[in-house]
């Protein structure tokens, strides 16, 4: 199998990724092998490959593999998934990146759980890019609990995950301000959103002239942390997708967001797959890359400002069936 990944000796820029051939591995009790087509590029995965997250690689043989969505073809199912999955699916998995297992690898052994079929009528690419920003942005708004007819605000909610928030907030009929620069507004209202602020430093006074107690929940996918909180009502709900630096005030709850309580939630990521049909969820593909190519794929996410995902294409796209 080939994989994209750094050796610890190299860690750092863009550069760092480079292609390996690792031995093929086969699927075991519980887990599914995927033919990967695709596998989305992320904000986290650069943390791999600058060694930011070293630690959590004690103990596992480079190179360090990043990535952590995929889709592609079943190609080997192991005995008791407790799934439906079956050699020949077309399917989308999160995936917990360590050592050398993380998604930018042609081949994948990753546990059933963590996998469902992908939308009808997406591609493998665009569908590469929901699993594990969809879950998150299912667990922050879970987190927040924030009841029909409430107001959340999103801020980053032109980028993927802020996007999904956005989509899934209007979904569960909750009132939704995103936070977004102009030229990010129209995408956002076609999301859905029902007021758009924009970026800045007083931008949580912004919100409370919308809001004058200030909203129920805040998804702060922009990771702007205690400057925002001002726009949260007294005992409201901040969900913080990295961790918060700050204190809190008034009572407000911090949550903190890690999509790895999710990684196994099935039934979680099939009701996304569902979203996509219905149209509740829009996917969004910037660009793609071959897996030689990946460092240009991590140069423009360094760059910011892209506005859906890039992708690393290990095979091409199949026929639709
Ligand atoms: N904890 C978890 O489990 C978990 C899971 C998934 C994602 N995450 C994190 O969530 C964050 C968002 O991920 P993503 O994939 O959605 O990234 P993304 O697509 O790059 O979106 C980030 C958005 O925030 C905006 N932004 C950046 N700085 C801003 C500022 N100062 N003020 C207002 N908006 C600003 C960006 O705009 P520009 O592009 O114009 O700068 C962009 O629209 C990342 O930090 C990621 O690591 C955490």
């Amino acid at each position: 199998m080939r994989v994209v990944g750094v050796m610890p000796d190299a860690y750092g820029g863009p550069e760092a990724l480079r292609l390996f051939e690792l031995p093929d591995r086969h699927a075991g009790p519980g887990k599914v092998r995927i033919a990967v087509h695709a596998a989305a590029v992320n904000p986290t995965d650069a943390v791999v490959r600058t060694g930011l997250g070293h630690e959590r690689q004690q103990g596992y043989e480079p190179p360090y593999v990043p990535g952590m969505d995929v889709a592609g073809i079943v190609d080997e199912v192991g005995p008791d998934t407790g799934t439906d999955l079956g050699v020949g699916d077309r399917v989308m998995a999160i995936v917990m990146p360590k050592g050398n297992h993380g998604g930018y690898s042609d081949s994948i052994v990753t546990p059933a759980r963590s996998v469902v079929r992908i939308p009808s009528g997406a591609t493998l690419r665009a569908a590469a890019t929901l699993p594990m920003n969809g879950l998150t942005a299912r667990l922050a708004l879970d987190l927040l609990s924030v009841p029909p007819g409430g107001t959340i605000a999103v801020t980053g909610a032109a980028g993927t995950l802020g996007g999904y928030v956005v989509q899934l907030a209007k979904a569960d009929d909750l009132r939704v301000i995103a936070v977004a620069s102009e030229r990010d507004e129209r995408v956002v209202r076609s999301f859905g959103a029902d007021a758009v602020v924009r970026r800045g430093d007083d931008l949580a006074a912004r919100v409370r002239e919308i809001m004058p107690a200030g909203v129920d929940g805040l998804v702060d996918t922009a990771v702007l942390g205690a400057l925002i909180l001002p726009a949260v009502r007294d005992r409201g709900g901040l969900a913080a997708v990295r961790p918060f630096a700050g204190t809190t005030e008034r009572d407000i709850a911090i949550h903190q967001v890690w999509v790895r309580e999710y990684r196994r939630e099935r039934e979680k990521l099939d009701r996304l797959r569902q979203q996509v049909e219905d149209g509740v969820l829009t996917l969004r593909v910037a660009d793609t890359f071959p897996p030689e190519r990946a460092s240009e794929a991590h140069i423009r996410l360094d760059r910011g400002g892209t506005r859906g995902r890039l992708v690393i294409e290990f095979r091409a796209e199949p026929d639709r069936p």
